[in-house]
């Protein structure tokens, strides 16, 4: 796929650098209409400070203590398996996004908005800057939906197993995760066969043949493809690893990536 990419005027530091900086806060930025879009970056997380101060990150700290000792292979080949039938509930887009404002997200130390604003916002920036891309601006709209595990009626899956950063299970936790500490209590970090470099993988094997720690980004893109998505390869790359940080702010994981994980991570960029 041939990609051409104008300078996002959005979610990317002053000095086009694309590379992460927890310093993005440049002011807002006033859309037509009077549409504000806020201090973060197009997925809400401009603020990712996890050393600083704030009342919520000893909360976020546990949540990720939590995250790292129970995402294990066995645990994401069985959220993989009962949540690909499918089988939860029907519902469109619309419904959907209401939804999800009964989500909190707590491993976001600053995220205080609604999830619905969060949504909206995120995808009138992103067309705004790429105007003929609607295939963006939905892969933007319902980027996060997956949230609704946390729902009663979508199996009440505890916090820790439906947001916050993913990465993969099956091979060595990379160092630039965030907490990589709590990985020494995950069963796998014992585990000969998934606590070497490559662990299960092949070099180049492609992310799609990677598994990623289960949450709510890896179920969207189940629920896309198990409902015949027409959004293009760089679209639900986009949605499946959002919160895959150690791979899209670090360059962690780039020796499991093949040649269409290169060409769509420069889509899933402009989300930063
Ligand atoms: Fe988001
Ligand atoms: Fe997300």
């Amino acid at each position: 796929m041939t990609i051409l990419i104008d300078q996002p005027a959005f979610g990317i530091d002053g000095d086009g650098e694309k590379k992460y900086s927890n310093n993005e806060n440049e002011g807002n930025l006033s859309l037509e209409g009077g549409f504000v879009v806020p201090d973060a970056n197009a997925f809400g997380h401009t603020f990712r400070d996890y050393n600083a101060e704030s009342e919520r990150q000893k909360g976020v700290e546990n949540f990720y203590r939590s995250n790292h000792i129970h995402q294990t292979v066995d645990f994401v080949i069985k959220m993989r398996e009962e949540y690909g039938k499918l089988d939860k509930v029907e519902m469109g887009i619309w419904e959907c996004c209401e939804l999800l404002n009964e989500v909190i997200d707590e491993s976001d130390p600053d995220l205080d908005e609604p999830q619905i604003e969060h949504l909206l916002q995120t995808a009138e920036a992103i067309r705004k800057d790429y105007p003929n891309q609607d295939w963006l601006h939905l892969t933007a709209l319902i980027h996060d939906l997956g949230k609704v595990i946390n729902l009663p009626i979508f199996g009440s899956l505890p916090q820790w197993a439906v947001v916050g950063d993913t990465f993969p299970v099956g091979c060595a936790f990379d160092e630039s995760i965030v907490h990589h500490k709590y990985f020494t209590k995950n069963p796998d970090s014992q585990n000969p066969a998934y606590n070497t470099k490559h662990g299960i993988y092949k070099e180049a094997c492609g992310l799609d043949k990677v598994l990623m720690s289960w949450g709510h980004d890896d179920y969207m893109y189940m629920v896309a493809k198990g409902n015949k998505t027409t959004l293009p390869s760089a679209g639900l790359f986009t949605i499946r690893y959002h919160s895959f940080y150690a791979m899209h702010k670090s360059g962690a994981y780039q020796h499991l990536m093949n040649e269409e994980d290169i060409d769509n991570l420069k889509w899933l960029q402009i989300f930063k």
